[in-house]
């Protein structure tokens, strides 16, 4: 399925951001991409939202900010690697100049999905991950219980390039918060998440300034 509101008249640098829920990470890139003009400082535009997950809610949340979005169902796929292969194909068909062409980045925001080393050596280098732990504490899921748990003062979130090992690759970003008395994983979630959106734009703009030829 695909929903299509953006005029996206080739922007040079395409960002392709990858949700699988409510998209408050990829709603902070969107809403700083156009405060702090990316296409004329960066020459770089959100052209796509894809969701493995039918009707969440970032779906609309993009599309009334005016990003194309897809539905690319995990489920219609016999295994992991046919998903991915029909990801990559979705993703770099979506440059209307230029069929076929990878985009200068793709953004994992919540993205639930692990990916195969097919995925990732196709976007080596130009595939970003957001982590809701200090990495490279607390791999997986479940990381802020796990961080109350084992009596963690401080937790946090990092914004990491993607390698074929689950939620390792270079760090580009992290954030600290404290872990309060009386903390439960959903208090303590929101209190990072809150921080997720402030250094996930930072980190894309560190990166497309690093990354000025791509
Ligand atoms: C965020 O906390 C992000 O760090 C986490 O999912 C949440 C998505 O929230 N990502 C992972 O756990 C990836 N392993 P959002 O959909 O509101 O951006």
């Amino acid at each position: 399925m695909t929903h299509s509101t953006a005029s996206t008249n080739g922007p040079s640098r395409r960002i392709i951001i990858l949700i699988s829920g409510g998209g408050s990470n990829m709603q902070a890139i969107v809403k700083a991409a156009k405060r702090d003009h990316w296409q004329a400082r960066y020459g770089a535009t959100v052209t796509g939202v894809v969701s493995n997950q039918r009707e969440v809610g970032g779906l609309a949340c993009a599309q009334e900010a005016g990003v194309a979005t897809h539905v690319l169902s995990h489920r219609d796929f016999t295994d992991r690697l046919a998903f991915d292969l029909a990801l990559m194909s979705l993703i770099d068909q979506q440059d209307p100049q230029s069929p076929n062409h990878v985009p200068a980045l793709i953004v994992l925001a919540g993205f639930m999905r692990i990916l195969t080393p097919a995925f990732v050596s196709h976007y080596a280098g130009r595939l970003l991950n957001i982590h809701p732990s200090l990495l490279p504490a607390f791999t997986g899921l479940h990381t802020h219980q796990r961080a109350i748990d084992m009596g963690c003062k401080f937790a946090g979130a990092t914004v990491h390039h993607v390698t074929a090992e689950l939620d390792h690759g270079d760090i580009l970003a992290q954030a600290v918060v404290p872990i309060l008395a009386g903390d439960d994983a959903a208090s303590l979630a929101a209190r990072v998440l809150t921080q997720e959106h402030l250094m996930y734009p930072q980190a894309i703009v560190k990166w497309l300034q690093a990354n000025a030829s791509t």
